[in-house]
């Protein structure tokens, strides 16, 4: 079977873009094209891959779990997370990823390949109770890693974040190996994930890839707690014709991406031939940057009549660690990664799929 995808609709910028929707089955084969990675070659996925998803019901597992449903079929793919998941196409499954004992029978039960670990507590959340947020986030990751490497799964993906980063990083293009000195329990997480990664796959040879995700925007679920979150509720009042308060100063610059972006970039690495992926920490992820005056400019030229205000709280402490913009080169050199979508693109399409939801 042939994993392709139908080609862009207008409203975004590149001519290797496409949506999660596009994708489409053709039966001639069992692979991934992208327009993008058609110019190369294309990458075999084993028709008895079998994936899990850990934390399927979170904002970026919920679209995820679609996708992956979409490009290895329903059955192939089994969404967890702590509470029962409604509305599956495919099988789902209830589990705390910290039960190492259950994690490991479901691996074994559903013959299970792959694994993408997504729970976790986020940056603003994780504030609450860091020593909590600590246990979760590392806890969950070792019990993923072990269970992988005891059972002999032949991929891992997981997700890091900008949240790496601190005020000791060079705050704008901020290159892939930089120092980082994270100032959230959060970002202390991933650093110190990124590395158990890394340190995985070289001394037992386990494939795990992992991007650092910008804040990522999408209009198929809600954010669970990051720091910008900001950017996902702003578009949901604008279509409701309400006005929107910001957590964070109006020239506060954050990278950020679109979920269709986010997305393909996720599937594009993990079918990456292992020897392209040469970063074994984390990828830097850039999709596009933007402060909260600018998206509400690019809004303003849809809904002229938008208004937002600014009332900062401690999430603007958050974001002021954090660098403005990150330079993505070495994924794109790599693995061939390259956004689609800018502000005003993605604004148009956010607009337009949450007018289409609000109007059901
Ligand atoms: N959303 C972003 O902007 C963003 C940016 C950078 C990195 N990330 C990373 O991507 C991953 C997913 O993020 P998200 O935005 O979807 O988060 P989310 O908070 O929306 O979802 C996380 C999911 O994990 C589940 N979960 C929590 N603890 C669990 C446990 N012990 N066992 C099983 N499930 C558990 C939650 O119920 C939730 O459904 C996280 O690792 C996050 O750090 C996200």
């Amino acid at each position: 079977m042939i994993f392709k995808i139908r080609y862009p609709k207008s409203n975004i910028r590149s001519d290797i873009g496409f949506r999660i929707s596009d994708f489409e089955y053709c039966d001639t084969g069992y692979s991934l094209h992208s327009p993008y990675i058609r110019r190369s070659k294309s990458y075999p996925i084993m028709k008895q891959d079998k994936i899990l998803i850990i934390g399927a019901g979170g904002q970026i597992g919920t679209v995820l779990t679609a996708a992956l449903r979409d490009a290895f079929g329903e059955q192939h793919v089994i969404a967890s997370d702590l509470r029962p998941l409604e509305n599956q196409a495919g099988p789902s499954e209830v589990l705390n990823a910290l039960d190492a004992k259950a994690l490991a029978e479901l691996v074994k039960k559903h013959s299970i390949t792959q694994i993408y670990h997504l729970a976790a507590i986020l940056s603003a959340k994780g504030e609450a109770d860091p020593m909590k947020s600590w246990e979760i986030n590392m806890g969950s990751l070792f019990n993923v890693f072990e269970t992988a490497r005891n059972l002999s799964i032949q991929k891992v993906f997981y997700p890091s974040s900008i949240a790496v980063f601190g005020r000791e990083a060079a705050p704008r293009n901020t290159p892939q190996f930089e120092v980082l000195i994270p100032e959230t329990v959060y970002g202390i997480s991933k650093v110190a994930g990124e590395n158990w990664a890394n340190y995985y796959f070289r001394r037992y040879g386990l494939d795990v890839r992992s991007v650092r995700y910008p804040g990522i925007i999408g209009y198929q679920s809600m954010p669970g707690g990051g720091t910008t979150d900001y950017a996902v509720d702003i578009y949901h009042c604008a279509v409701k014709n309400q006005p929107f308060e910001c957590f964070l100063q109006e020239n506060t610059p954050l990278p950020m991406i679109y979920m269709d972006d986010a997305i393909r970039g996720t599937i594009e690495l993990m079918n990456a031939p292992a020897e392209q992926v040469k970063v074994r920490t984390s990828y830097n992820l850039a999709g596009m940057t933007f402060t909260p005056k600018e998206i509400a400019e690019s809004i303003k030229k849809e809904i002229p009549e938008f208004q937002i205000s600014y009332k900062p709280d401690f999430r603007q402490a958050i974001a002021d660690s954090w660098p403005g913009s990150i330079d993505d080169s070495t994924a794109r050199a790599d693995w061939g990664w390259k956004p689609a979508y800018d502000l005003d693109g993605m604004t148009r399409d956010m607009l337009l799929q949450l007018k289409k939801q609000y109007l059901k």
